[in-house]
């Protein structure tokens, strides 16, 4: 057979015992049968160049090394398919996993859920009503008329004549009392809206939570008593309250409410926090138990209403109330637990 002839039927047995080989060893036979330097059969036909006819040399020569690069390549690629199949090797399991995405509750969630807890141990229930509720329940009943500041159309987002998104929790108040009868002790979360700008402090859109409290016999102690056992509760038991006097058009009297904390430092000493505003709150107004259908001569009752994102602000340290509404990953990761 030429040189050239038996060249080509030698790269046919090769490409063939190379695909054919099932393991890396066996790889390995074929490169030394066909590309190994001393017995090798592609070596075998370069020695014999030198008996060749002189005119033959340089294309048999040609031949030959385009063959062992077939060869060679071919057998490089049948390596690296053996192994990455046999052992895997294509995946590092030294590598770090990659860690799952883990969810957690917003942090305003948390606190309205935390607030929530304390009254339900308290002895309250929870209650809920519209977003979008109408003049009446939102102003009128709570003894707030249209004509109050309160009512006016540069703060209260109407949707239609006389139905408005309501600018406060207050209206589940009266929603609740209509549909039960006392004793009355709920708390309502929900969102209510504003016309505001968005800014550190504001956003159109914010949740409040709703408390009402209505009995025969209810005082301005059992007002008092309840809101410092929720303050000591949720602050801790050395936090001092303050009701300071001030007007809602459903309470009378009323008041805000501040709070002034006990914070520990970590070398045993402690210092008290300035007071901090944390509800509007009251007896509520006669008139408003009227508005419900019960009789005012017997049956009293205390009401108030708080911001949860501003307590959610104070509680761990937020000083931009946007954050709570960009639900940035980063940001709301670090409440997950
Ligand atoms: N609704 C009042 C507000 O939004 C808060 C409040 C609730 C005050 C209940 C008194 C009683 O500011």
């Amino acid at each position: 057979m030429h040189p050239i002839e038996a060249l080509k039927a030698l790269e046919r047995d090769a490409v063939d015992a190379i695909d054919s080989a099932s393991d890396s060893d066996r790889l390995e036979d074929v490169r030394v049968e066909y590309l190994g330097r001393k017995d090798g059969r592609i070596s075998a036909i370069l020695r014999g160049l030198g008996a060749m006819d002189p005119t033959e040399r340089p294309a048999v020569g040609q031949e030959a090394n385009r063959v062992k690069d077939v060869v060679s390549t071919r057998l490089q690629g049948r390596l690296d398919d053996l192994t990455t199949a046999d052992s895997g090797s294509a995946v590092d399991l030294t590598l770090p996993g990659r860690e799952r995405w883990r969810g957690g509750w917003h942090p305003i969630t948390r606190v309205v859920d935390e607030i929530w807890s304390i009254f339900r141990e308290l002895g309250f229930t929870r209650a809920r009503g519209p977003e979008a509720d109408t003049e009446w329940y939102n102003f009128e009943a709570l003894n707030t008329p249209l004509d109050h500041p309160a009512a006016d159309e540069q703060d209260t987002l109407y949707l239609v004549d006389s139905v408005l998104l309501r600018s406060h929790t207050s209206p589940v108040q009266m929603r609740t009392m209509e549909a039960y009868e006392p004793p009355i002790r709920i708390i309502a979360p929900g969102w209510v809206y504003r016309r505001d700008t968005y800014d550190a402090t504001h956003t159109p859109a914010f949740q409040q939570i709703e408390g009402l409290v209505v009995d025969e016999g209810i005082t301005f102690v059992d007002f008092k008593a309840t809101l410092a056992e929720f303050a000591r509760r949720f602050w801790g038991p050395g936090t001092r309250i303050r009701f300071r006097p001030s007007f809602f058009p459903f309470t009378e009297p009323s008041a805000e409410v501040d709070v002034k904390r006990v914070i520990a430092r970590p070398d045993g000493t402690s210092f008290e926090t300035d007071w901090i505003e944390i509800m509007g709150s009251g007896m509520v107004d006669p008139n408003v138990i009227e508005n419900a259908g019960y009789d005012s001569e017997r049956y009293r009752g205390f009401a108030f209403g708080m911001g949860p994102g501003r307590i959610a602000m104070l509680k761990y340290g937020v000083t931009d109330l946007r954050a709570f509404f960009d639900n940035d990953v980063r940001f709301l990761s670090q409440f997950a637990s």
